[in-house]
């Protein structure tokens, strides 16, 4: 069994997809064990991306994150982290197969509706800023 983070960012909330977005993990067989909703500071997610500290698109991916609420789930299930990230679809939109949350659903470079854990040391260290009382 593995654990992965996922947080519907922002898009997601404001365009009612909150569902539809669980739904899909669900539907793969994957069990959300933790779920919140919250308007994140913007040190929490500065923090969290902090490897993209310097990058053209840094300033943008904070004030976008940090625009609304935002919903953190934890993600359990046999190879949760590969599964999340093949439901979620390429982080850019024109990649993004059909079929995947991003494939359907995302039409902007910023605003992607998902992020995922990439792997098992990343999923370990955003769950512990994301979900902090354990
Ligand atoms: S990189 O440079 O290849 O490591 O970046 P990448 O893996 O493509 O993306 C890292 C996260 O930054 C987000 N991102 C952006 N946000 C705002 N604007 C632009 N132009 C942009 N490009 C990339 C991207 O969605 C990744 O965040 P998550 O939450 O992991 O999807």
């Amino acid at each position: 069994m593995e654990r992965t983070l996922i947080l519907i960012k922002p898009d997601g909330v404001r365009r009612n997809l909150i569902g539809e977005i669980i739904r899909r993990y669900e539907m793969k067989g994957l069990k959300i064990v933790s779920i919140k909703s919250m308007h994140p500071s913007r040190e929490l997610v500065e923090e969290h991306y902090a490897e993209h500290r310097g990058k053209p698109f840094f300033n943008d991916l904070i004030e976008y994150l940090t625009s609304g609420m935002v919903v953190a789930c934890i993600v359990e299930g046999s190879n949760a982290i590969k599964c999340v990230r093949l439901i979620n679809g390429a982080t850019k939109y024109y990649d993004a197969l059909p079929g995947t949350i991003r494939g359907d659903f995302a039409c902007d470079e910023t605003q992607n509706l998902v992020h995922a854990s990439d792997c098992e040391e990343a999923a370990k260290r955003e769950i512990g800023l994301w979900f902090p009382e354990g």
